[in-house]
Order: C-alpha cells, then sequence, then structure tokens
C-alpha cells in the first residue's frame, strides 16, 4: 500500500512545520480521545471494574508482539520507561567479573547508565566503541569496529537500530551472528527506530527490545514496550507487583499469596500497570502504526526526503554513503562558517522545529510531513550556507 500524507489524523498547527518526531511524537486525533476516555472513567469509578485491569492489556501485549514479529505475546512486557525495561534486562543476565559490556560511543544515558552500573557492580569492562571520523565509509567501519571488539570475554551487547544522534545505521544481523558465537546478550533500544523501521526480534535472536513509547511508537509519555527472549522470561522483577501475579484478578482472595507470576514477561511489568489512561491511548496508536503499516511509513519518509537529502549529500552535509542512515532521522551537519544562532532564529521565525544533538542538526520526518516541510527546511539550510 502507498501511505498518502496522514496529517489529518493529527491535531498539528498548520502553521507548524514540526520535523522533530525523534524527540517526541504529535499526537494522534484518536490516541487522544482513547486518553480523554480513560480519563473521564475515573469520574465515577464504579464504572472501572475488575475487568478495566485486566482486558486491554493482552491486546495492547499482542499488537506490540505483531509489530515486532514476536510469536508469543506475553514475551511482552509494559513498561514506565526505556531505563526501566533496561534494568529488568541488566538485573537478569547472568555475567561475572572480567567479561565486558560492549556499548557504542554517545549513546543514550539510558542505555548507558544501566551497564555502568553493572560494570562496576559486577567488576566487568564497559566497552565504548567510537567512530572512526575519518574512515572512507564511518558506518561500515563503524559495524565492523563493534564486530570486532566482542570476543569469548562479551557478556553484553547494548545498542540502537538507528544511533539515536544521527540515524547512523547498526548493522543488528551481523552483531547479533557474531555475539551467537560467543554466547552473549543482544540488547536493542529501539526507542528511535521501531514504529519506523521494521524490526524482526525472533530473526535477529534479540534478548531484549525496549522502547520508550512517545516517539515512533506514536504513544503518550510514561509508557513504553520490552520484549525478552525466553532466556530472561524467569528473572527476577524489579519490583513486586500485584497485578503480575496469578489469580490477581480475583479481589476478594489477594491475600491468598501466591509465588507464581502471571507466564512470560508479565511479571516484569510496571507497577499499575493497567493505567486507564495510558493503555488505550498506546494500544490505539499501535494499531494505528500496524494499520499504516511500518514498511509503508518508512516508504513515505523515504520517498518524501529522497531529494532534499540528495541536495545535503551532493553539499556534504550528510553522509553519502549508501545505508549509512535511515532516512526517518538524520543529523546535517553545518560547515564552521554558518552562523548556528542566525539559523535557529530563521526555524524560529518560519516555525520549522529540529534538534540540535551532538555536533548535528537532527531532522527526523514522519508520515504527517508535507514536501512543503522538507522544503521549507532545505531552504532555510541553503540560505544559511550563502551567509
Ligand atoms: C535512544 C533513546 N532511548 C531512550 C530514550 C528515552 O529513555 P527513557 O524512556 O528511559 O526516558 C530516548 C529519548 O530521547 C532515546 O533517544
Amino acid at each position: 500500500m502507498k501511505l498518502t500524507c496522514q496529517k489529518e489524523l493529527f491535531s498539528l498547527d498548520p502553521a507548524v512545520h514540526y520535523i522533530n518526531c525523534a524527540y517526541m511524537a504529535p499526537l494522534l486525533k484518536s490516541v487522544e480521545a482513547a486518553g480523554i476516555e480513560g480519563l473521564l472513567a475515573k469520574r465515577n469509578p464504579q464504572t472501572l471494574d475488575g475487568n478495566s485491569f485486566f482486558e486491554t492489556l493482552p491486546k495492547l501485549r499482542s499488537a506490540i508482539a505483531q509489530l515486532i514479529h514476536a510469536t508469543d505475546p506475553n514475551q511482552i512486557a509494559i513498561v514506565a520507561s526505556a531505563s526501566y525495561g533496561l534494568s529488568t534486562a541488566a538485573q537478569n543476565i547472568p555475567c561475572a567479573a572480567g567479561q565486558n559490556v560492549i556499548v557504542v560511543k554517545d549513546e543514550f544515558p539510558s542505555n548507558y547508565y544501566v551497564w555502568e552500573r553493572l560494570c562496576k557492580e559486577k567488576g566487568m569492562n564497559l566497552i565504548s566503541i567510537a567512530p572512526d571520523e575519518n574512515a572512507e565509509d564511518r558506518t561500515a567501519n563503524w559495524n565492523e569496529q563493534i564486530i570486532a571488539a566482542i570476543n569469548d570475554k562479551t557478556a553484553i551487547v547494548a545498542i540502537e537500530n538507528t544511533h539515536w544522534m544521527d540515524g547512523t545505521l547498526f548493522n543488528l544481523a551481523v552483531i547479533s551472528e557474531r555475539l551467537q558465537q560467543v554466547d552473549g546478550y543482544f540488547i536493542v533500544d529501539g526507542t528511535q527506530s521501531v514504529g519506523i523501521l521494521d524490526i524482526d526480534v525472533a530473526a535477529l535472536k534479540i534478548d531484549a527490545l525496549v522502547c520508550a513509547g512517545y516517539k515512533w511508537l506514536m504513544g503518550p509519555y510514561s509508557i513504553g514496550m520490552a520484549y525478552y527472549s525466553e532466556r530472561l522470561l524467569n528473572g527476577k522483577p524489579l519490583e513486586e507487583n500485584w497485578i503480575a501475579r496469578e489469580r490477581s484478578d480475583q479481589f476478594a482472595s489477594l491475600t491468598n499469596y501466591t509465588d507464581q507470576y502471571r507466564p512470560g514477561a508479565v511479571r516484569y511489568d510496571v507497577g499499575e500497570t493497567s493505567n486507564f489512561i495510558l493503555v488505550p491511548m498506546f494500544l490505539e496508536a499501535i494499531n494505528q502504526l500496524l494499520n499504516w503499516g511500518v514498511n509503508n511509513m518508512h516508504e513515505y519518509v523515504t520517498q518524501l526526503s529522497r531529494s532534499m537529502l540528495e541536495t545535503f549529500k551532493e553539499k556534504g552535509l550528510v553522509v553519502k554513503n549508501e545505508n549509512a542512515f535511515s532516512p526517518h532521522l538524520c543529523s546535517i551537519q553545518m560547515p564552521s562558517h554558518v552562523n548556528t544562532e542566525t539559523l535557529s532564529a530563521a526555524f524560529a521565525s518560519n516555525n520549522v522545529f529540529a534538534s540540535v544533538r551532538g555536533t548535528g542538526l537532527r531532522i527526523s520526518p514522519n508520515v504527517y510531513n508535507t514536501k512543503d516541510d522538507l522544503d521549507l527546511l532545505e531552504g532555510l539550510i541553503l540560505e544559511a550556507l550563502k551567509k
């Protein structure tokens, strides 16, 4: 299916050119409506009966499982944040002093501090792999360096599909293959890719795929997802949440305590996971992504940004090599003569929204963006180059 612009499904200000999904997705009207319904339900708590705690969560797990090609929806936990899902993984991976954890340079803090702490606590080594800025193909070289760093002391590789700052595409298939040879755990933070770039957790043999929900998954803030492979399913949750135990739906006998958790990754759910506002919103958002189709969304964004990226490549503002980054998230490196304050002012006066991350201007379009949005952005950048 060829997707057309979906802007009418959002409430974006018509005067605004929002090219910043990597910061936060705008709210779909349907997601907003689901949230309002959940909010209003608490006016009359008697309408929130026992079923309300349990009926939407399996639907949400199934929709997420479909999105990431997981066969068992119970391998999905509903978490509060990416850091929550990553901490759960860190707490349950068997590892020992002398082993190492591999991350990439400038990893997002939620996918860094957790491994730094684990390494400190266990006497392990944290290895951060930096890109070679002089390499002919920076992305290919970075991937090669990661693969070369994996050895029989590697307990964990924690990485993203696309680097959050500049969209660098990491070759998850090849990294996974090498990691399997040493029996390491493969942890992926999908916050900046899942929902716009297809991912298959089973094919990639990922042990934990963790995503905050408010960016490419188009959900609200403070809810996210975490998938765990079978070998991580029987671990220790971060908290002992009553809803995660067997028979928790039998309110009259909750103090017949049980050692049994509900099956799979449900034990890793955040407390008060039944959140009557956020859960229906998140479900609505994931269903919309499934309805559009992630590959169709990716194709829309690819076509939309093609000519702009060609221009930027010719001017040396973005990396030229094939497969260096995904068009949903890229970083424009402005030459030093450009006055970035003047450029920021031009963006502000034209209502163009993108983010400065590291040394670049990060742009991240999605299905609500139009050719006009990107033409305006391109024009402002080209203008700034002249000065
Ligand atoms: C790659 C990545 N991971 C995670 C997050 C959010 O982390 P958390 O949900 O722990 O706040 C972000 C936010 O920008 C991100 O870019």
